[in-house]
């Protein structure tokens, strides 16, 4: 019975870079934030989450295997992002979510909808270190959402289910330059992802990123941003007053394809996130003397060129992502590659170049 009935879906997912950070929450359960971010979903071609769901009625309880293996679904994220997907499932009106069976069925055998009362069996994998500032837990979490919002028929908005995974997560639900509205409603209804630019609007940007180090941090986003809200006053100013101008001008820049503005004000948004982590108490260092090299490679490239061709952004990691155009993006690579040899000392080598994407998360 179980065979015949079971439902399965794969979907991929891809990570964002934030250009300009969330740093810090206004509610730590709903996961909702003190300031709006925007960031660029990168091509999934080399960076993604992949995530198999199956619901059967033979299932007794709800499993996770997370790159093989088995994690407990516990997990108080998990809890919240399966319980608002089922949620959302058990509100859609049974005839139409029996309709939409019948539609789906007659165009595809394979992908029926499972009612929220089955349990799931979830495989997710990163084709990526997880943990290690790469924003795993963001394309996770969104093809995590996205997956099972597939497997139960859950449609419209769906950036909010991921959300409350992780915040960065609602911003891997689109492909393109993305916004993270802060909101303002205490239930989090209005705090979403949209695209602001599509993920075709500006093809010569590129983004490299440079593996300092693939270790887990050792402070944590969510730790790192509870103990910056708790201590910082640099944060508060931040999230009130420069964030907005910050954002404004940078949607601005990508519209006017204004690569020089565009890489300042992430270079100057990043750099901020870390004076804020200095500014926090115990003081938090996520970058190191690499992540540091890197910014003065970039700023000595930026300076040979008499203008501003090159930028750089660092989460909570020491690990740098590179912002280019196509036109510099060789010179650039080779600069990198000579600088920062493969494996010296405690550092490795950067890796890909990337596009923006043209991937929103989707089925595979
Ligand atoms: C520095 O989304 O990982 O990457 O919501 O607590 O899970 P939680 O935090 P998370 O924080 C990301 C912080 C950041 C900036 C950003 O992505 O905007």
């Amino acid at each position: 019975m179980a065979e015949t009935s079971s439902v399965r879906i794969t979907c991929t997912a891809p990570v964002n870079i934030a250009i300009i950070k969330y740093w810090g929450k206004r509610d730590e359960e709903l996961i909702l934030p003190l300031n709006s971010s925007l960031s660029i979903s990168l091509h999934q071609d080399q960076l993604k989450s992949t995530t198999t769901a199956v619901a059967s009625p033979a299932f007794s309880e709800d499993k996770l295997w997370l790159n093989g293996q088995e994690k407990s679904v516990q997990e108080s994220r998990l809890q919240a992002l399966l319980h608002e997907v089922r949620r959302r499932a058990a509100k859609r009106p049974l005839e139409d979510v029996q309709r939409e069976e019948e539609v789906v069925e007659s165009v595809n055998s394979e992908h029926r909808l499972a009612p929220p009362s089955w349990h799931v069996h979830i495989s997710s994998k990163n084709n990526f270190p997880t943990g290690a500032g790469l924003a795993s837990s963001a394309s996770g979490y969104a093809c995590l959402a996205f997956t099972l919002a597939q497997l139960f028929g859950v449609r419209g908005e769906l950036s909010g289910i991921a959300r409350r995974g992780s915040g960065s997560a609602c911003r891997s639900m689109y492909g393109g330059v993305v916004r993270w509205t802060h909101g303002e409603q205490a239930d989090g209804a209005d705090s979403i992802a949209v695209q602001v630019i599509p993920e075709s609007y500006w093809p010569e940007l590129r983004v490299f990123i440079l593996v300092v180090s693939d270790l887990q941090k050792a402070v944590s986003s969510s730790e790192g941003m509870r103990r910056s809200v708790a201590t910082s006053r640099l944060l508060q100013h931040r999230a009130t007053v420069l964030v907005p101008e910050l954002l404004r001008k940078a949607e601005a820049a990508v519209k006017a394809h204004d690569f020089p503005a565009f890489s300042q004000l992430a270079m100057c948004d990043s750099n901020q996130l870390h004076a804020i982590c200095l500014d926090t108490h115990p003081p938090i260092f996520y970058l190191n003397d690499t992540s540091r090299q890197i910014m003065r490679l970039v700023h000595a490239y930026n300076q040979a060129c008499a203008e501003i061709r090159a930028g750089y952004t660092f989460d909570a990691g020491p690990n740098a992502f590179v912002l280019t155009t196509a036109r510099d993006a060789s010179k650039l690579l080779g600069l990198i590659a000579h600088f920062f040899p493969p494996q010296t000392s405690n550092s490795k080598r950067y890796i890909r170049g990337l596009p923006l994407t043209t991937d929103p998360p989707s089925l595979e």
